[in-house]
C-alpha cells in the first residue's frame, strides 16, 4: 500500500445525495458495511433539483476538491423531473467550471436507485480516485498554501 502514500494529498469531496433515493443508498451501504472513502461529506438534500447553482459554486470555493450529486433514477425522483433539471443544471455549471480553470470531473451528477448502497460506494470510491489523480482544486487557497508549505 506504501505506493498509494506517494501523493499525500487526500481529496475533499461534498455529496449532495437526494433524500429518497442516494442517501437512502447511503445508508444501506453503511448497514451492510461497504466501504466507500471517508474523504466525502455527504450532505441530504430533499431533491437533486432543489440544488441552486450557489451550492456548488460555494462549495468550491470553501475548499472542496469536488463535488458529487447522487439523485434518483431517471424516471424516479419524486418530484416528478427534479434530477434530470438537476442534470441539465450540472451540464451547465460544468461548463462554468471550465470557464473558471477547473476542471469539469470535479463535479459529477449520479443516479441510484434506495436499493443501490453497493452502486453509490462504488461511484463515490470512483469520484474520490478521479479527483485525487486531479489533484487539489485549483480554487482551493488552502490546497495550494500547503502545497507551498511542504515544496519549500
Ligand atoms: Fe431524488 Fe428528486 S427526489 S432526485
Amino acid at each position: 500500500m506504501a505506493h498509494m502514500k506517494q501523493n499525500e494529498f487526500e481529496p475533499r469531496v461534498l455529496a449532495f445525495c437526494c433524500h429518497y433515493c442516494a442517501y437512502a443508498a447511503a445508508d444501506l451501504a453503511g448497514t451492510m458495511r461497504i466501504q466507500y472513502p471517508p474523504n466525502v461529506r455527504i450532505i441530504r438534500t430533499p431533491c437533486t433539483g432543489r440544488l441552486e447553482t450557489e451550492y456548488f459554486l460555494k462549495a468550491f470555493e470553501n475548499g472542496a476538491d469536488g463535488v458529487f450529486i447522487a439523485g434518483c433514477l431517471e424516471g424516479g425522483c419524486h418530484f416528478t423531473s427534479g434530477n434530470l433539471y438537476a442534470k441539465r443544471r450540472v451540464e451547465y455549471i460544468r461548463e462554468m467550471l471550465a470557464e473558471m480553470g477547473l476542471e469539469k470531473e470535479r463535479l459529477r451528477m449520479v443516479n441510484v436507485s434506495a436499493a443501490g448502497g453497493r452502486l453509490l460506494a462504488d461511484h463515490i470510491t470512483d469520484m474520490v480516485e478521479t479527483i485525487r489523480k486531479l489533484g487539489p482544486s485549483p480554487l482551493n487557497a488552502n490546497g495550494h498554501k500547503n502545497r507551498l508549505e511542504t515544496a519549500s
